[in-house]
């Protein structure tokens, strides 16, 4: 049988399926298949290879724990666990005091939702956590009640009613309705104004930049939702899942908006391909949590806090939160080239840094999301791998490691691509 019908058999009906390329190995900005067929990777499999596929010395201090060998303690103190924490306090300039170590994003931002409850549950507050219609924090119970997707939680058969959603100030609302970011977070307060801020508000998250179409706020936005924050005394998280580990050209994209939030949930980047996750807190967020009461089998295991290590070291020593600042310029520049070329089907390019998304226009005309499933199924033939968000965007997110000429290469694939589509009638 083959893989993909085994596959499609034996597993669960609810993996997100990518395109059907059969990985056999995958070095630096590139994955090969089970022919050798090689392909660009605009993806870093979900902004996870940051520091590029398969590098070596990643692979080394994963091996050296190998060899020890130590493969797993438990909650049981071991050196890499030391090494490993110290060096993520040090990686966000002391920026936050406490770390949780995980296995998998949603958990992060399960576990964010947890101590922002009994942050409020210790001030006397209700638990009730403000989100934002749109964004996305993971597919367990509470994060999906988190989300501001509807249909996401259909299956919980019921609404976590101390979750509020406001809604999310796309630009095209702001212009429209000539606001500024701050001018539409207060005028979004006034639809809970039956809220006592104070006594009632215990957390508030925001995905650091909404998911599928890497559509960045406002900064004028998040700097007054930060104010309301510390005005109100309520715990102020934000989620790095796809953001942090330098990917946006800051090493979390927090930066971009000057505000210093007092949890973060991170994943994905973090491990380079090991499954680790992270929630990094100021001492505030963890004051009244008990010991034994936030806890998991995995949390700080040695080779996936091996893993932590050599991402950070590697970070470092590549300069690549500067590279995907300096590459990112130059990749949003040729993109934005490309919109001008296509003005009537690219409606936006988002995103900083080394992520991007096309935007296409979802019109009478135009079906965004035609279009972008046929480019992307296209490009993978071309070689290059994108990623297909189901929606009217194409997302993209190279590995930090890329050159220019590499991005060049890919972005004029993505012209070809559009160009064939449009004259196959593909939208
Ligand atoms: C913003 C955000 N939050 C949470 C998650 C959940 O992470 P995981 O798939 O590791 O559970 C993701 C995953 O894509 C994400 O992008």
């Amino acid at each position: 049988m083959k893989l993909n019908k085994i596959l499609k058999k034996y597993e669960n009906p609810g993996m997100h399926n990518q395109l059907g390329v059969i990985w056999k190995k995958a070095k630096g900005a590139f994955i090969y298949d089970n022919r050798n067929k090689k392909y660009l990777d605009f993806t870093s499999t979900i902004f996870v290879a940051n520091i590029g596929h398969g590098n070596k010395k990643l692979i080394k201090k994963i091996s050296e724990v190998l060899d020890i060998p130590l493969l797993h303690t438990y909650n049981y103190q071991h050196k890499y666990r030391v090494e490993y924490i110290k060096k993520l306090i040090k990686f966000t300039n002391y920026n936050f005091d406490k770390v949780y170590l995980l296995s998998g994003g949603s958990e992060t931002t399960e576990a964010a939702l947890k101590l922002m409850r009994i942050f409020g549950k210790e001030n006397k507050r209700k638990p009730i956590i403000i989100s934002l219609k749109g964004n996305w924090h993971g597919r367990t119970m509470g994060s999906e009640h988190m989300a501001g997707n509807e249909s996401g939680k259909d299956w919980i058969g019921y609404r976590d009613k101390y979750i509020y959603h406001l809604d999310f100030p796309y630009s095209e609302n702001l212009k429209k309705n000539r606001l500024s970011g701050k001018q539409f977070f207060l005028d979004s307060l006034k639809k809970i104004k039956h809220l006592n801020f104070k006594k009632d508000i215990s957390g508030l998250i925001l995905e650091a930049f909404q998911g599928w179409g890497a559509i960045m706020y406002p900064k004028d936005y998040v700097k007054e939702v930060s104010k309301f924050c510390k005005k109100n005394n309520i715990l102020f998280t934000i989620d790095e899942m796809q953001s942090g580990f330098g990917r946006t050209g800051k090493k979390f994209c927090y930066e971009h908006y000057e505000v210093n939030p007092d949890i973060i949930c991170c994943g994905k980047g973090m491990g380079s391909g090991f499954p680790i996750s992270g929630l990094l807190a100021k001492n505030k967020a963890f004051k009244n949590i008990l010991p034994g009461s936030m806890s998991s089998t995995h949390s700080g295991n040695p080779m996936a806090c091996a893993a932590g290590i050599a991402t950070i070291d590697e970070i470092n020593r590549l300069k690549l939160v500067k590279k995907s600042f300096q590459n990112g310029k130059y990749f949003h520049e040729l993109l934005n080239k490309l919109m001008e070329e296509y003005p009537e089907f690219i409606k936006e390019i988002n995103g900083k840094g080394l992520i991007a998304a096309i935007i296409f226009y979802k019109n009478k005309k135009i079906d965004g999301v035609k279009l972008a499933n046929y480019m992307s199924e296209h490009l993978l033939k071309q070689n290059l791998i994108v990623v297909k968000t189901g929606r009217e965007s194409i997302k993209l997110g190279p590995p930090l490691i890329i050159t220019r000429s590499q991005i060049k290469n890919g972005v004029n694939q993505i012209r070809k691509s559009l160009d064939i589509s449009i004259k196959k009638n593909k939208f």
